[in-house]
């Protein structure tokens, strides 16, 4: 463990750790990949602007509405990385002081997610043609301790992922509906878990349908999925409580900008009403801080979460998460910003704004 130096480098011992069909599924994205790779390569082309001779011999990386800046972001399956699945990743959560957003997609129930650990746990969720299997869930949920709903709405069709076709990926273990919808799979036809989503969710989701969530839960919705300042309006005045700017790790709709170009135009007109957050492409302490400087409140980390379970289980988990949070400490240090307030818009600068 102490050789493995950054995340991406958990990338490769995972494909190392997992059958072909399985890693392709965690590290693919849609069609021609083109969003995957600009997610990344976008957060590259912003540079700091770093002050000096600002007294940083304390950093204090905490935030004042979600504790801590950097989130687990809801994949699915975590079983087919590893046999805990989301209970390691969940007690990496707790030992980490970080968010765990468990996937509606989970192969372990909520139940069990819960009673593992203490970690803070929200739950994504989608809503299904039978929408009382979601309600269920998220009564269940609410049950459990989970302290918000996060609403994944760029999904009302799943994103062609070309190797998931090719490799028949198996149709979803989701132990949440046992008995409740696996019939309804065809299995060895292209992807599985593209003929699941064509089966189980509802694609005529819509902005009023905020309402019917609200209307049965109490606890604060977060709408994840979208990436125009249109849309960050109609979540504002839908009266959700926060947005998480994404493009579903570019698996769904390719040639989507990557998210932090299109950051600044949904924080502009959110207007600090309601928390911002980002996620796609976060593999360094540095995109962390730059996604803070263009106003998001925190970043959401996908797939190297999957990579370190897979490559070494909860302790993977965790020693993502310690990379990250020791990058993002340095990263405040030398950019002389000693608390989270500090970081500010003049601390980089975008292509647009480069000589
Ligand atoms: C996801 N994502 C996702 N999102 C969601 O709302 N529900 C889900 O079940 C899943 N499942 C899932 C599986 C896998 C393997 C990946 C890679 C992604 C999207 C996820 O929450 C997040 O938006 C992206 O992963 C963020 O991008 P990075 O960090 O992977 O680049």
């Amino acid at each position: 463990m102490d050789q493995i130096v950054n995340v991406d480098e958990f990338q490769e011992l995972a494909k190392q750790a997992l059958p072909k069909m399985y890693f392709d599924f965690y590290n693919g994205g849609a069609e021609d990949q083109h969003t995957l790779k600009e997610n990344v390569e976008a957060f590259r082309r912003i540079i700091f602007r770093p002050r000096v001779l600002v007294d940083v011999s304390k950093i204090d990386m905490s935030t004042k509405i979600l504790g801590f800046p950097i989130m687990i972001a809801p994949t699915a399956m975590h079983k087919l990385a590893h046999p805990e699945g989301e209970i390691a990743t969940a007690k990496a959560a707790a030992a980490s002081n970080t968010i765990m957003i468990v996937s509606f997609m989970s192969t372990c129930t909520i139940e069990e997610v819960a009673s593992s650990c203490n970690a803070v746990r929200f739950l994504q969720i989608y809503v299904y043609k039978k929408r009382d299997v979601t309600a269920q869930i998220v009564r269940r949920a609410e049950k459990a301790g989970f302290k918000a709903i996060v609403l994944t709405v760029d999904v009302p069709k799943l994103g062609r992922r070309e190797a998931d076709i090719k490799n028949k990926m198996i149709s979803p273990q989701l132990k949440n509906f046992e008995g409740l919808v696996s019939t309804e799979v065809r299995p060895n036809e292209g992807s599985g878990v593209e003929a699941f989503a064509a089966s189980t969710f509802d694609a005529s989701l819509s902005w009023k349908d905020i309402e019917w969530l609200r209307s049965i839960t109490k606890l604060p919705i977060l709408v994840k999925g979208l990436l125009t300042r249109e849309d960050a309006l109609k979540a504002v005045e839908a009266g959700v409580d926060g947005i998480v700017v994404s493009n579903h790790g570019a698996r769904q709709l390719d040639y989507s900008p990557a998210t932090i170009t299109v950051l600044e135009e949904v924080v502009h007109v959110v207007r600090g009403r309601i928390p911002v957050l980002l996620d796609g492409g976060v593999r360094r302490g540095t995109d962390v801080f730059k996604a803070l400087a263009l106003g998001a409140q925190a970043v959401l980390i996908g797939r190297p979460i999957v990579y370190g379970l897979a490559a070494k289980g909860e302790d993977g988990v965790k020693k993502v998460i310690e990379m990250l949070k020791n990058e993002f400490e340095i990263t405040m240090a030398l950019s002389g910003c000693p608390t989270i307030d500090d970081i500010t818009r003049n601390h980089v600068r975008t292509e647009k704004e480069r000589l």
